[in-house]
């Protein structure tokens, strides 16, 4: 059971992404638990991380979820591939037990989507698609190889898609190119691949054009509802979290960058108008 919004006083589950694309995992927890408060903060001044060396992204992940620490939020969603795969285990092991508060908890999108895969797949082949950072770390193939180690997993990074959805190109007739470019080094590399995981906050926006160029019995794994099942599946097992947060049914955000800039382009991702406050790191 969270606690009534109705002082004004909120305590908001922080939701973090180098950018915008972590408004497509911001959505999909709204769908799972429309009842609590959320506070987002993109790093919009410092994205994309996805081509950022390890100790940066580790870094900046840390600056940001100590500033939603310090705005009151008990519980971060590190909503971006890349900050999960490069930044949470040090968190989760290093800064938190350290930190002021250690009840507070720090998750991430890489176990959640990856949790969903062997009750999908039947041929037991996985493509995993991501930015060059993801795939480097080779965190999806640790994590599916935990969940089922049978399950060959073939990874691609596609350094141009995150470009091309930040850029308003996701609909136009050159993201075929790179969209089919990517497609084919993965289908090229394991043809009985019946599954591809989109390991990108971004990837969802070109989910028209995958489908369009993916043989059509090939599942696509898209991130933010699974992030949502998993959030509310947490809040269930851990009450004395779930106590914690306000239910205001709030939405709030940060941003490194020009807010107007982020109003405009957090609306293309989330279909709702967005005003964020600027902030700095
Ligand atoms: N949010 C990042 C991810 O999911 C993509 C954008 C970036 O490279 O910063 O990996």
């Amino acid at each position: 059971m969270g606690v009534a919004a109705c002082d004004g006083h909120t305590v908001s589950v922080g939701v973090f992404d180098s950018g915008y694309g972590g408004l497509t995992i911001l959505k999909g927890l709204r769908e799972a638990l429309p009842e609590l408060d959320y506070l987002y903060l993109g790093d919009n001044a410092r994205a994309p991380y996805g081509s950022r060396s390890f100790d940066v992204v580790y870094e900046f992940t840390r600056q940001a979820v100590f500033r939603l620490f310090d705005e009151g939020c008990p519980l971060v969603i590190l909503a971006c591939n890349t900050a999960s795969a490069k930044a949470l285990r040090s968190i989760q092991q290093k800064d938190l037990p350290t930190s002021q508060d250690p009840s507070r908890r720090v998750l991430g999108v890489i176990r959640p989507t990856v949790e969903a895969v062997p009750s999908i797949t039947r041929s037991g082949h996985i493509g995993v698609l991501a930015t060059p950072g993801t795939i480097a770390s080779h965190s999806y193939h640790m994590e599916i190889a935990k969940t089922d180690p049978g399950i060959e997993v073939v990874e691609v990074a596609c350094p141009l898609w995150v470009p091309l959805v930040e850029n308003r190109e996701a609909d136009g007739p050159g993201a075929d190119y790179f969209v089919r470019k990517y497609l084919d080094q993965l289908l090229g590399a394991d043809p009985e691949i019946d599954t591809v995981v989109l390991g990108c906050t971004h990837y969802p926006l070109l989910y028209a054009k995958i489908r369009e160029y993916l043989p059509g019995h090939i599942r696509i794994l898209s991130q933010g509802g699974l992030v949502g099942e998993s959030l509310a599946c947490y809040l269930r097992r851990h009450p004395e979290m779930a106590g914690r947060l306000s239910h205001g049914g709030t939405c709030r955000y940060m941003t490194t960058e020009n807010t107007e800039k982020f109003d405009t382009l957090a609306t293309l991702f989330t279909g709702c108008p967005a005003h964020s406050t600027h902030i700095e790191l």
